[in-house]
């Protein structure tokens, strides 16, 4: 098999950010190589909730298409979205906002959603389909692959994949990323 292809400039650059400033909490490759593909087939606003130190933002960033599409990302952490924000200071198509997510509630729909801040519980339909255009995508990272249903994680019903899976306002998928990760993938129906 041949090397992957390098990272991106500006992934290499939220890596540099993330270094410097001690956070390890980043998407892994993977996972960005499929934000950098669906955020290429995006027009419109894409939004991110939980931006870390701008990792899964550069990733989205890398697959846009022209100058007409924009990233909104959001981070609790000032500390955090201060770090992130270096590596756009001359880009216009992506804002870094140190908030809560639920800023970005009352600015979408959006053509994307990365659902990232780390918090399951608040991430379910119910919360976030109306922020999402129809044809629009969400994304969520960091599941382990299970081949029963209804999936387990930890030893229980892992019951935000399964609402995600059946729920009929979205057509949705979960895709193995590597080994020991997948993702769901959902579009507003
Ligand atoms: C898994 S990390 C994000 C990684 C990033 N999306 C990436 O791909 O590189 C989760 C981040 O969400 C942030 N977070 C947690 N709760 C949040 C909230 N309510 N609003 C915004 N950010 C939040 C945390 O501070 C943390 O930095």
């Amino acid at each position: 098999m041949s090397a992957p292809p390098d990272l991106p400039e500006i992934v290499r650059r939220a890596f540099d950010v993330s270094r410097r400033a001690g956070y390890v909490s980043f998407c892994r490759n993977e996972t960005g190589r499929l934000l950098a593909m669906l955020a290429a087939t995006r027009d419109g606003t894409m939004a991110e909730f939980g931006t870390g130190t701008g990792v899964g933002t550069a990733w989205l960033r890398s697959g846009v298409r022209g100058e007409k599409a924009r990233i909104v990302t959001a981070e609790l952490d000032p500390r955090l979205a201060g770090a992130a924000a270096e590596i756009f200071t001359d880009d216009p198509q992506v804002e870094v906002l140190a908030a809560d997510w639920s800023t970005l509630l009352d600015r979408g729909p959006y053509s994307l959603l990365f659902l990232d801040s780390g918090e399951p519980t608040e991430v379910g339909v119910d919360a976030v389909a109306n922020l999402v255009e129809d044809g629009g995508i969400v994304v969520l990272d960091d599941f382990t692959p299970c081949e029963m249903w209804p999936p387990i994680a930890y030893g229980r019903v892992d019951t935000l994949r399964e609402q995600w899976l059946t729920d009929e306002r979205f057509t949705t998928v979960e895709v193995m990323v590597a080994s020991d990760a997948s993702t769901l993938i959902a579009t507003k129906r």
